[in-house]
């Protein structure tokens, strides 16, 4: 009998724990416990084709997750300024989709000229939410390329020219997108720094300049800014692919900085399969495609982390181990993505996202010059404003490569001007057309350039006040991934065309949407000029608000306005340094890349990094430190009063460089290594305190291949911009 008892009993203890084993969720579908722990669970479930599949694209903007497993597929989604809409399943068309219209942010120089690191956090959360409301898991953005040729295709995506601004820019971004539960891809990671030839030039450059120049803002992204994803570039950097490179992506980015998240290509920026499996790559997209077209049909099977990779697996050429570690990657960002159930829902072109979108375009709006106060616009003195322009009303949301957004709404600068000062005042002539976007081809107007011109100038004349509303725009060689714009100087004869109303009316108000530097030989003749970038779906609202007055500029400008091309460091060294050989570049130019050169070798800009005007004045005063000999890991403090000696109240940038005196290996003149924005009431004074520690003196060695900070006597330069120096205070490192 007590056998029987025995038996039933160990019976059911056994059955109990089947069922309890049964009914307690497996750990990776457990959404209360760690994700490591969850992948780690996830990975012990799957076969080799379930891991091997994660590492690859299923469609153009999707890759594979684990079906049998419950696992999803991760969604993926341009760009930087907004969500795009939806692309089709194997190709680069739209889907015709009636429900993705979104709000187009401004571009990201735009984002930078506003030098306020909040502006950026709202913006990340605002777009993250667009992304999330989309079901996407991946945001393909930001980019942070150094701006280092104003004949970049794609600077209007990226934080300008100085990798401090880029660095504290990029990462209240990230922080906003992700914590949709979207995880962000900073992009090209690295050396992108051109369009032309992007699909193979091969970068040589010392290391100095690559980690002094190009990396420290994906750094930031990374390490402060914990991003989920990073983007592989399209380029080679030191003979290697950047999607597939030992020392950018092993050595430096998941050994220097410790990144656990992916590495996705560039839409068909894989080439190599061994390379792809041991340089660091962990999902291929887009192979066969060159980011605009496709010329190999749901090819998914023959990636090169697709079945060769599989094969090389199964033969033991490659150790599973390999795939284990980018299966692991891939796992933790579903995790954090697609698997997670706190993230918030998100949402789709709301009004407080429009807000956001002007918000930060009002914010980034420079004003360059205002000699004779025309700005702002003292509307009730003028019967008719002239507004001129192909930009006052082109849509500038569409185009320029996968940036391209399709909108809920777009306010041209018409629009908005209109809005703002009623139609009875507002006559509008084109002036000069540009012809139709497109990825690959320079498609001419059909309009006659010389009746349009005779127009917009009779205008003019018969006007009170002229706003001519001009720059680039969104077409092959202009503000367009692709390709480099071929010159500085404005399309389209708006030269001319300014040259002539400058003559024919004394009040030309010149507002220019780019997002690269332009040649301006009209600039004597300006009384008043305002940079005012691609603001997206509220640009007219933003720029109507600074020109009336209701906002006040505070802007400056992210990158140097040379006054001619060859004034700039990419395009002082010959052909292989811009654009290369078409096989290699050197940037000969090293560290001196924007203010670093102008300032260093003594070449004036047009308009200089840092600079923008307001409708006040600031005062600065003495600068003082609190002491004058720093440590090595000591810090100094030092403090400025700013005051708003105007009428009206404002917001100034205060930025901080350092000048090291006396250096064992050459040095800029100058270097940014704080800024600040305050806002000041009229006739208000605030101290502006910045405390800074050896971090802000250190330069990356060639000789010890490491950050050195050397000890002796450095300067601090305070600035209204990098060269509208106010205050200068020395100090030594001990
Ligand atoms: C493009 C771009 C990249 C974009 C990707 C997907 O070629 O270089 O920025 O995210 O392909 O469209």
């Amino acid at each position: 009998m007590k056998r029987k008892i025995l038996f039933s009993a160990i019976a059911f203890f056994c059955a109990s724990v089947a069922i309890s084993a049964q009914s307690k969720k497996a750990i990776y579908l457990d959404n209360t416990q760690p994700i490591e722990l969850r992948v780690k669970d996830a990975l012990s479930r799957m076969t080799l084709e379930e891991k091997v599949k994660l590492c690859t694209a299923q469609s153009k903007f999707s890759s594979h997750g684990v079906p049998r497993l419950g696992i999803p597929e991760i969604w993926m989604s341009d760009g930087p300024h907004g969500v795009r809409m939806e692309i089709l399943w194997d190709s680069w068309g739209h889907a015709g989709w009636t429900n993705d219209s979104c709000t187009a942010f401004p571009a990201l120089t735009c984002l930078a000229a506003s030098w306020d690191p909040k502006m950026s956090a709202v913006y990340g959360n605002a777009i993250g939410e667009e992304a999330r409301y989309r079901r996407k898991d991946v945001l393909l953005g930001p980019g942070v390329n150094i701006y280092r040729t104003p004949l970049n295709g794609r600077n209007f995506e990226y934080l300008g020219e100085d990798p401090f601004l880029a660095s504290k820019m990029v990462v209240p971004y990230i922080q906003g997108v992700q914590q949709n539960g979207v995880a962000a891809c900073v992009k090209h990671y690295a050396l992108n720094n051109q369009e032309k030839w992007r699909g193979h030039i091969n970068v040589e450059l010392s290391d100095r300049a690559l980690y002094e120049i190009y990396l420290p803002a994906f750094k930031a992204a990374v390490v402060e800014g914990k991003v989920w994803s990073i983007m592989g570039s399209y380029n080679q950097i030191r003979g290697e692919y950047a999607c597939h490179n030992n020392l950018t992506l092993n050595k430096i980015l998941k050994g220097e900085w410790k990144f656990d998240g992916c590495v996705i290509t560039d839409w068909g920026g894989a080439h190599d399969t061994k390379q792809s499996a041991y340089n660091g790559l962990d999902i291929e997209m887009g192979t066969w495609t060159n980011g605009f077209t496709s010329n190999k049909a749901f090819a998914y099977n023959d990636y090169f982390l697709a079945n060769p990779y599989l094969k090389m697996l199964k033969s033991g050429e490659i150790p599973v181990s390999n795939v284990d570690d980018k299966a692991s990657r891939i796992l933790r960002m579903i995790f954090r993505t697609a698997m997670n159930v706190n993230k918030p829902y998100g949402s789709l072109a709301s009004e407080e996202h429009h807000n956001v979108g002007r918000k930060v375009g009002e914010e980034g709006i420079v004003l360059l010059k205002n000699t004779i106060s025309l700005l702002p616009l003292n509307v009730s003195k003028y019967k008719t404003i002239a507004v001129i322009g192909e930009n006052a009303t082109r849509k500038l949301t569409e185009g320029g490569g996968s940036s391209e957004l399709k909108v809920k709404r777009e306010v041209s600068p018409l629009q908005g001007l209109t809005e703002k000062f009623g139609a009875a005042k507002i006559k509008y002539a084109m002036g000069y057309a540009s012809g139709a976007v497109s990825y690959d081809q320079v498609l001419k107007s059909k309009l006659n350039a010389d009746s349009l011109r005779a127009a917009a100038v009779k205008l003019a004349t018969e006007s009170d006040i002229v706003i001519f509303v001009g720059g680039l725009n969104k077409n092959t060689q202009q503000d367009s991934e692709g390709d480099d714009r071929r010159s500085l100087a404005l399309p389209f004869g708006q030269n001319e065309l300014i040259a002539e109303l400058q003559k024919v009316n004394k009040k030309v108000v010149l507002v220019m949407l780019s997002g690269n530097a332009y040649e301006m030989p009209w600039i004597n003749q300006t009384t008043t000029l305002v940079q005012a970038w691609y603001i997206g779906s509220e640009a007219g609202r933003a720029i109507a608000n600074v020109l009336a007055g209701e906002v006040n500029p505070s802007g400056k400008l992210p990158f140097t306005f040379p006054v001619k091309l060859a004034d700039n460091s990419a395009h002082s060294f010959g052909a292989i340094s811009y654009p290369g050989d078409s096989i290699n570049q050197v940037y000969k130019d090293d560290i001196l890349v924007g203010y670093r050169w102008h300032d260093t070798k003594k070449i004036a800009p047009q308009f200089p990094f840092g600079y923008g005007l307001s409708y006040t004045t600031f005062v600065y005063g003495k600068a003082t430190a609190d002491n004058k000999k720093m440590t090595t890991d000591g810090k100094i403090t030092v403090s400025i009063p700013v005051k708003n000696t105007g009428t009206v109240k404002g917001k100034e940038i205060v930025q901080l460089y350092i000048n090291d005196q006396k250096s064992t290996e050459m040095r800029p003149e100058k270097e940014l290594k704080a800024f600040d924005k305050i806002e000041l009431n009229p006739g208000e004074e605030k101290v502006v305190s910045f405390t800074i520690d050896k971090t802000a003196l250190q330069f990356y060695s060639d000789v010890k291949k490491d950050w050195v900070a050397e000890a002796g006597k450095f300067t601090v330069l305070i600035g209204a911009s990098s060269r509208d120096i106010k205050a200068k205070v020395d100090f030594e490192l001990q």
